[in-house]
């Protein structure tokens, strides 16, 4: 050690924290674009990753407690009931985790990958740089010899940004977010994902599967209001960072699962008909009474649906893990060979 500790009775264990950041005001621009694009078309529309300011980070942390919203839960106990299976079937000495936020469901497997006496190195990728550093420290303390490389950055964006493998890895990107991607763009993002495996090396991705619509739209209409409040706040984050005058309360919040594309919607009907200035872009946004702007997808899977999606990404199904009543599957796999 090159400097003494104040208190030199416990060994200090040989753990590293490296932080990259790759956010560069970007951001904001990219939600300019987004608002540009998606505003002044026919059919209204935002992506959905705009919702995660620091209040809709908790609004969402309140809806994975919500009883309708079951996918956090199932993926928890999936985890739970597999995570020593998963080490051993990987032998991953390093978690890469995509959109790792608190990290809360990262323990499960860590505990698991130090169990088996393989773990060595932690990746969080994430937008949010308090999330990145705070949980860096705190796994690096909990985890004795752990190194953390903690990338800041968009995942869509900054995934070739991933420090090289330093052994079989496990890329893990979990919730089913995935399911936020539209078909298309969806596959591109898979095959970008796969590009971060090498041949010993396993993705273990969430996904949420298609079940009765009932179950699907409570889930993201539930009875405390929560989801109504997560999707409005899309709104307050183009008032506070383009300057625009949106009224929440001008909007009802809309949830319905699209049986043809098995995708939940989330929208924002407009109560009454009225025009809302985004001043920063200088752009006036009219709605007619009851028109909707689209703020989510949130697509639902079946088998056939998820190894479609793998095989046009070079990736085939290693294991398909789902809960007890199967509302959810954690599945891995590898890219395929020849
Ligand atoms: C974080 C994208 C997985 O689609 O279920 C929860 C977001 N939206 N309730 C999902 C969400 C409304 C969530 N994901």
């Amino acid at each position: 050690m090159a400097s003494t500790p104040p208190t030199p009775s416990e060994p200090v264990a040989e753990a590293s924290i490296r932080i990259d950041s790759h956010l560069d005001g970007s951001a904001e621009r990219s939600l300019a674009d987004d608002v540009l694009d998606g505003l002044t078309r026919p059919f209204k529309e935002l992506p959905p990753k705009h919702f995660y300011d620091a209040r809709g980070a908790e609004l969402f942390d309140r809806i994975c407690e919500l009883p309708e919203y079951y996918p956090t839960r199932a993926e928890r106990a999936i985890l739970e009931e597999q995570a020593a299976a998963i080490a051993e079937l990987t032998g991953a000495v390093e978690l890469v985790e995509l959109g790792s936020g608190t990290a809360a469901k990262t323990r499960v497997l860590l505990d698991a990958l130090h169990s088996a006496g393989t773990l060595r190195r932690y990746v969080p990728v994430d937008v949010t740089e308090s999330m990145v550093r705070d949980s860096a420290e705190e796994l690096a303390s909990e985890y004795p010899g752990l190194s953390v490389h903690g990338v800041i950055g968009d995942f869509e964006r900054h995934l070739d940004l991933v420090p090289e493998a330093c052994g079989p890895r496990i890329v893990a990107f979990l919730g089913g977010t995935i399911g936020n991607f539209p078909p298309g763009s969806r596959r591109r993002f898979l095959r970008k994902i796969a590009r971060l495996l090498g041949p010993e090396d396993h993705l273990l991705m969430g996904t949420d599967l298609v079940k009765d619509p009932r179950v699907l739209e409570a889930a993201y209409d539930d009875a405390q209001g929560v989801t109504a409040e997560f999707n409005r706040n899309v709104l307050r984050v183009l008032n506070r960072e383009l300057q625009a005058d949106f009224d929440p309360d001008d909007f009802d919040h809309v949830a319905l699962f699209d049986p043809e594309n098995e995708w939940i919607e989330m929208r924002l009907r407009a109560r009454r008909e009225h025009t809302t200035l985004v001043r920063d872009l200088n752009l006036p946004v009219h709605f007619d009474v009851g028109e909707e702007l689209r703020t989510e997808i949130s697509a639902k899977f079946t088998p056939e649906r998820l190894e479609g999606d793998l095989s046009a990404a070079g990736l085939e199904l290693v294991s398909w893990l789902t809960d007890r009543d199967a509302l959810f599957a954690l599945t891995l796999s590898r890219t395929s060979t020849g």
